[in-house]
């Protein structure tokens, strides 16, 4: 056990983080108008490259014009093999009003990338004195990038979040898939004839987890594409909560409810979570530090688990 404390991550919720084509503008106000926690305009792969100049200039009049309301602001550059992200950045940092909270990075690979960003960024900033500090998010969606998971989770101060990018993710690594996150149909293990489905996307989420919760940035999960099958979305985002995730993109609004809801914890979870602690507080008086409630053991860490459940559902409750 080391001595370091955990850092906390940002204390803002992060349920779901609504996306939208920057060359899309008629659909701005619906977004902000939604019920999503974090609004990601997209400059990247959604956008043409023919559309890449007029997608910025949207972006950059609608952060101005629009009531975003307490909403997160995020806006995602290209990535950094490609000749658009300085121009995304230059633009953005220049002329953006103060209400732009974040950039999203897609396809880091490396601590260094966040480096050369947050040089460009800090530079700008002190050249046109912005008081607020832009921060940033990120998405891992490159063998480099899980192979570097922890360095990037640690690169740069202004880091608030970090994305698993499913899709992108599968291409870099080779993986036998098409669809953007979920299910794999090839992906099972067999017992006595009958196929018992896995989880593809395990390793990469729980490895994203481990860095972000070491140097306390918020772990989110990516895409689901196939926004038809809401039970797929809503299995895939069980399983990504269950793994310490605090919340998943949606690329379609009907998405958004259902992410608002997997990842505010419930009243039954968060009532369970009061009662174990008032069970351990009793076992504390009586100088024990185990105790059982309904029928199984509860201890120090039992503590520990309810006490993320508690305070995750009163910052909901408090922004
Ligand atoms: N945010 C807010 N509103 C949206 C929206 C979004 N991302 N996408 C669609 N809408 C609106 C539509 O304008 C429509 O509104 P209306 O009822 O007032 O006409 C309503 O939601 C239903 O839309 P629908 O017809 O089902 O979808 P579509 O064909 O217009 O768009 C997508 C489907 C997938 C192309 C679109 O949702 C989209 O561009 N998603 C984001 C893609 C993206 O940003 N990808 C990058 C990250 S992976
Ligand atoms: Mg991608």
């Amino acid at each position: 056990m080391s001595f370091r404390i955990q850092p906390p991550a940002p204390a803002r919720p992060n349920r779901c983080q609504l996306f939208g084509p920057g060359s899309r503008p008629a659909i701005f106000e619906k977004m902000a108008a939604s019920a999503a926690d974090v609004i990601n305009l997209d400059l990247e792969d959604s956008v043409a490259p023919s559309d890449k100049d007029s997608a910025r200039a949207n972006i950059i009049q609608a952060i101005g014009d629009i009531d975003w309301g307490k909403k997160t602001l995020s806006v995602r550059i290209n990535g950094l093999d490609t000749p658009y992200w300085y121009r995304d950045v230059v633009d953005l940092l220049e002329q953006a009003g103060d209400r732009l909270d974040q950039i999203m990075i897609p396809k880091v690979g490396c601590a260094g990338d966040l480096y050369a960003v947050d040089a460009l960024v800090s530079a700008i900033e002190a050249a046109k004195g912005r008081s607020k500090r832009i921060a940033f998010e990120v998405i891992i969606e490159s063998a480099a990038g899980i192979a570097h998971v922890e360095d990037i989770a640690a690169a740069s101060p202004r880091l608030e979040a970090m994305s698993l990018g499913a899709a992108d993710f599968a291409a870099s690594m080779g993986m036998a898939t098409t669809g953007i996150g979920g299910t794999q149909e090839n992906y099972y293990m067999l017992r006595e004839g009958v196929k018992h489905w896995s989880d593809p996307w395990h390793w990469a989420q729980a490895a994203i987890v481990a860095a972000c919760r070491t140097h306390g940035v918020l772990p989110v999960d990516g895409p689901f594409g196939d926004f038809s099958d809401d039970e797929g979305f809503r299995a895939q985002a069980l399983r990504s909560a269950t793994l310490g995730m605090v919340g998943k993109w949606a690329i379609h609004p009907k998405q958004v409810a259902i992410a608002n809801e997997v990842f505010t914890p419930s009243e039954s979870a968060v009532t369970e979570a009061r009662e174990i602690l008032a069970a351990m507080e009793d076992a504390k008086a009586k100088g024990e530090g185990a105790t059982v409630y309904k029928g199984r053991l509860v201890d120090i860490a039992s503590i520990k688990q309810a006490e993320v459940i508690v305070r995750q559902s009163e910052m909901i409750a408090s922004n």
